[in-house]
């Protein structure tokens, strides 16, 4: 009898055993399917290494930057803009005509993480930086100008909003143009008249001082007709209104698509030199409504169209996020 039930028993703690070991077995199999296994450990390290390397002409921008006279402000800039990811190489446009740019310190301070190549030019122009440089093996490009810090991250977002836009001018800065009952045109900031009262503000261009664009763009202007380049020259001036003319006239929308940024910063008055830009002199507004208006005549039509649109990122850690305004 006593030997009867131990064997019950013993068959019982078997089972009870089994039971445990098995429920082991499924807890073991449940964590495994939730940590990434080896194979996904190799593979995410493999495209770890892939984005470390130097992205492909498809993936990544070439930046240009125009410079004149504020060469502390543009060693910044380019401290700043060359750890950005997705950038492919950079050209530095050198309008100081008759000096050497500072090339042998820049490669002194090497390595880099991407090229640099330094233009010099034997004018000063505006549209310098709108040549079609050889040196640009990327679809997309990104102008900046040398006195305009923008974050890396909002760079990635904005560019990531360009390849979804690869036709129109993606960036930071709107203005638009506000027609009078005469026909006149005059050029306005993005916040002051509104040209559809009561509906919320638009904008018809986005300035090319921080925006991606097509690098295509840049043969168009180079093809542009005389008359165009005469008055850019002429003016110094509206290099910018040109290039929405353009983008306008070539794809009949919007030539722009604004993106809010985050963090954007002018660090005009940290220039050494105390040089500021051309939009300081009075005449600068007043020029950019000729411009307008020259424009319109030399394509015979208005081809700006408003837009409303802006692209901003949901979820960003921005203050508003942690800090509540007095
Ligand atoms: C360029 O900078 C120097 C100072 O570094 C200044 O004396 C000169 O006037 C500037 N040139 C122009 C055209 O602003
Ligand atoms: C505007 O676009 C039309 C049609 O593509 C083209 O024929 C014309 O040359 C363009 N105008 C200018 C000034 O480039």
């Amino acid at each position: 009898m006593s030997r009867f039930l131990g064997k019950v028993l013993r068959i019982k703690m078997l089972r009870v055993s089994c039971a445990v070991l098995l429920l082991l077995l499924f807890l073991l199999g449940a964590l495994a399917a939730l940590l990434p296994s080896a194979h996904e450990d190799l593979i995410l390290g493999v495209q770890r290494r892939i984005s470390r390397a130097s992205p492909s002409p498809q993936d990544s921008f070439t930046l240009i930057m125009q410079t004149y006279n504020r060469t502390d402000l543009l060693l910044k800039m380019l401290n700043h803009y060359q750890a950005m990811p997705h950038l492919h190489s950079v050209i530095v446009v050198w309008n100081n005509v008759g000096q050497d740019p500072p090339q042998e310190m820049w490669e002194s301070l090497g390595p880099h993480p991407v090229p640099v190549y330094f233009k010099k030019q034997t004018v000063n122009l505006m549209r310098n930086r709108l040549q079609n440089f050889p040196e640009i093996e990327t679809k997309a490009v990104l102008m900046m100008d040398d006195d305009t810090l923008i974050s890396a991250h909002d760079l990635s977002f904005a560019f990531s909003v360009w390849q979804l836009f690869p036709s129109q001018i993606v960036g930071f800065v709107p203005r638009k143009h506000v027609a009078s009952p005469t026909g006149i045109f005059s050029y306005g900031s993005f916040e002051l008249v509104a040209p559809d009262a009561g509906r919320g503000d638009k904008y018809s261009m986005i300035l090319i001082g921080a925006a991606f664009f097509h690098k295509g763009y840049l043969r168009l202007f180079q093809e542009l007709p005389h008359s165009v380049h005469e008055m850019i020259d002429r003016t110094q001036n509206c290099d910018d209104i040109t290039m929405n003319f353009l983008v306008a006239n070539h794809t009949g929308m919007s030539s722009g698509v604004l993106v809010k940024p985050i963090d954007m910063r002018n660090l005009e008055k940290d220039a050494g030199s105390g040089y500021t830009g051309m939009w300081h002199r009075a005449e600068h507004l007043l020029q950019r409504s000729y411009c307008l208006n020259k424009l319109t005549s030399i394509y015979g039509k208005m081809p700006l169209v408003y837009s409303n649109i802006m692209i901003s990122q949901f979820g960003f850690p921005n203050y508003a996020n942690h800090k509540s305004k007095p």
